[in-house]
């Protein structure tokens, strides 16, 4: 059976395209209880870009801190639960920031609609009714979580995303000078989170020529960023990756993700590691699978003299390393992608933990 992929509905790019939110949401503000709302990054508090969000007065605005730990579904089930008591179902629900306020967006606007915790919902086609409208504002590029099927999110048992029909941006709006002040470690690490979306989407049994055509033209947008003279944080290459996280976000999403992604799934969840972070330090140890690819990638971890922590798992107990490789080794698809449909007979639960080790 071949994928139906749902793609965002409407598309925004350009510099200084965020001034047209207002203009855009206009014509949903008579859906449900007639008011909006905004989902914002707290990083942005007080900053200048908090005063250019369109709230009008009947809104409501909440600054989401997702500073330290991935998103969770208990995080998605108060913002519903909160706005709901307060003030009924919002007729959109509009996130700006980078991916967690991305997913808890996607997550938040399904649960309005669906009764229970978000938890309940984490896994294919469990949601049973269509979420609200949403729109989808990054403030970071890299994630791909502007476009992908899928809101990730961390609960009690596991990290796995609310993954349906209705999960897409209804809009997503691409203005690069949005992420032009991210800072250097960031940038890098979630903008690697998009190499590598297209590295794994190219390397495995569901690679295919439309994946293939979407990672291409996103890695090859990626090496302008992160490689060669003219890379760095500048207006062109902010463009590009804009562009690239959203090309490889398509490739997965057309595909699947991998081996290094499995892992940083179990490094997230165990400890709490950013998604863009986990990937990196996972990446970096896995050249048996990935080949060229690492060795490209340190040399762009040495071009942009990153430091990524070392001998991690010198600290970490048994148990905790178990648990980690019992995260990664339940993400079934991720598996069968990069090693093929028999992988549990090239990979055991104790070659993930060996993986882990070299950490
Ligand atoms: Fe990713």
């Amino acid at each position: 059976m071949h994928k139906i992929l749902k793609n965002v509905d409407k598309v925004v790019f350009g510099r200084g395209s965020f001034s047209q939110l207002d203009e855009i949401i206009e014509e949903k503000r008579a859906d449900h209880d007639h008011f909006m709302v905004f989902l914002v990054d707290k990083f942005f508090e007080g900053k200048p870009l908090a005063d250019k969000v369109p709230v009008r007065p009947e809104d409501v605005l909440i600054f989401v801190d997702v500073d330290d730990h991935e998103p969770t579904t208990q995080q998605v089930d108060e913002i519903r639960d909160n706005v709901k008591k307060e003030k009924g179902i919002p007729s959109g629900l509009i996130g700006i920031g980078g991916g967690s306020v991305m997913d808890i967006a996607k997550a938040a606007s399904l649960m309005f609609t669906n009764e229970g915790s978000s938890s309940l919902y984490q896994g294919l086609n469990l949601i049973k009714n269509p979420g609200i409208y949403h729109v989808g504002v990054p403030t970071i590029s890299g994630t791909g979580a502007e476009v992908s099927t899928t809101a990730v999110v961390t609960g009690p048992e596991k990290k796995l995303g609310l993954k349906c029909e209705w999960t897409p941006f209804n809009q997503i709006i691409l203005d690069s000078e949005l992420i032009s002040d991210v800072p250097k470690n960031q940038w890098f690490y979630t903008g690697m989170d998009t190499y590598i979306h297209c590295i794994e989407s190219e390397t495995g049994m569901y690679k295919n020529t439309f994946s293939t055509a979407y990672g291409d033209a996103s890695l090859a947008l990626c090496r302008d960023v992160f490689k060669g003279e003219n890379c760095g944080q500048t207006p062109e290459n902010d463009d590009k990756l804009m562009v690239a996280s959203m090309m490889g976000g398509l490739s997965l999403t057309y595909s699947e993700v991998g081996v290094c992604h499995a892992l940083s799934y179990g490094l997230s969840f165990v400890f709490g590691y950013r998604h863009g972070i986990a990937n990196c330090l996972a990446f970096n140890h896995l050249e048996d699978y990935y080949g060229e690819a690492v060795q490209e990638f340190k040399g762009m971890v040495a071009q942009h003299k990153i430091e990524l922590p070392k001998n991690l798992a010198d600290s970490w107990t048994e148990e905790q390393i178990t648990q980690m490789a019992e995260v990664a080794y339940n993400l079934d698809h991720m598996w069968k992608h990069a090693l093929g449909l028999d992988w549990k007979e090239k990979l055991t639960l104790d070659t993930i933990k060996d993986l882990y080790r070299r950490l």
